[in-house]
């Protein structure tokens, strides 16, 4: 557990920024729950969050995809989101305060450690979306985020029609350690509804009551975690028009007690 949890703290690098309170206040309920921590004194105690893989600068030319790709931990494992400008994005969905896997281990002894992945990607950028991007995370004990100056170098360039795509998966679950016994969410989010799959050591996960739930938004939740349960997950979001896959580990742990 411990050497486990150190792994996390040191991945965990603090590069990002402190955000202040206030970013824009009118969303953030919305965005990140208004409720009261559920986070027990251990959580609450060992609180911490960071930015393993801070989001890079970019200049790219009109008519290039834009792609950020971004990386925040912490304990409990934040939500992330991206801002343009100040103002967030909601086409990239991000994802949000997991009130149900808190509740569901609420009293047990929950660990919550995990680093979460986001990527916006921008097809055929113009000129105009140039400007400051960052990627906000908040863990309801800390907040903090990481910034992007990105520049498209004009003049603007004619896009091709958008046609019919797979779906792309734009906030993914790094990372995540829990104790045995209780329940971890696994997050797989796509930009498109889409059909998702999970596997495990090569065998596709069948949802199982008690064992394994997949959620409409794609994310798995495995319940009574076993040390068994330790290794890497693949999710694939698929359409029609083919699919995109994410690669995600967990860790199964003992409880610091
Ligand atoms: C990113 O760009 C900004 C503005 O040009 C600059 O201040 C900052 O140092 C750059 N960051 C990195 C990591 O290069
Ligand atoms: C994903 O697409 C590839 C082809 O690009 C295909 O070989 C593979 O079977 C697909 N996987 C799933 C789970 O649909």
């Amino acid at each position: 557990m411990r050497s486990i949890l150190f792994v996390f703290f040191t991945a965990i690098t603090v590069t990002g920024k402190a955000i202040h309170a206030g970013v824009d206040e009118m969303y953030s309920d919305y965005l990140f729950g208004n409720e009261k921590p559920l986070d027990n004194e251990w959580i609450t105690k060992h609180a911490i969050i960071g930015v393993p893989v801070p989001v890079e600068n970019k200049t790219i030319a009109a008519g290039e995809d834009l792609i950020l790709h971004c990386e925040i931990g912490g304990i409990p494992t934040p939500a992330v989101i991206w801002a343009r400008n100040g103002e967030y994005l909601f086409s990239g969905k991000g994802n949000f305060i997991n009130w149900e896997e808190k509740n569901l281990n609420q009293g047990r002894e929950p660990t919550e450690t995990g680093i979460m992945a986001v990527e916006l990607t921008i097809p055929c950028a113009q000129p105009s979306d140039s400007g400051v991007y960052s990627c906000l995370a908040n863990n309801l004990h800390h907040r903090i985020e990481s910034t992007s100056h990105v520049v498209v170098e004009g003049p603007p360039k004619e896009c091709p029609p958008k046609a019919p795509a797979a779906p792309k998966i734009v906030a993914w679950t790094e990372s995540r350690a829990e104790n045995q016994g209780l329940t971890a969410t696994l997050v797989c989010i796509s930009d498109v509804p889409a059909h998702w799959t999970w596997s495990f050591e090569g065998l596709e996960i069948v949802e199982q009551k008690g064992r394994y739930e997949i959620k409409e938004h794609g994310n798995l939740m495995i319940h009574n975690l076993v040390f068994s349960d330790l290794g890497t997950y693949y999710c694939t979001a698929r359409n029609e028009f083919g699919n995109s896959t994410a690669e995600t580990y967990l860790h199964v742990t003992r409880s610091h007690s």
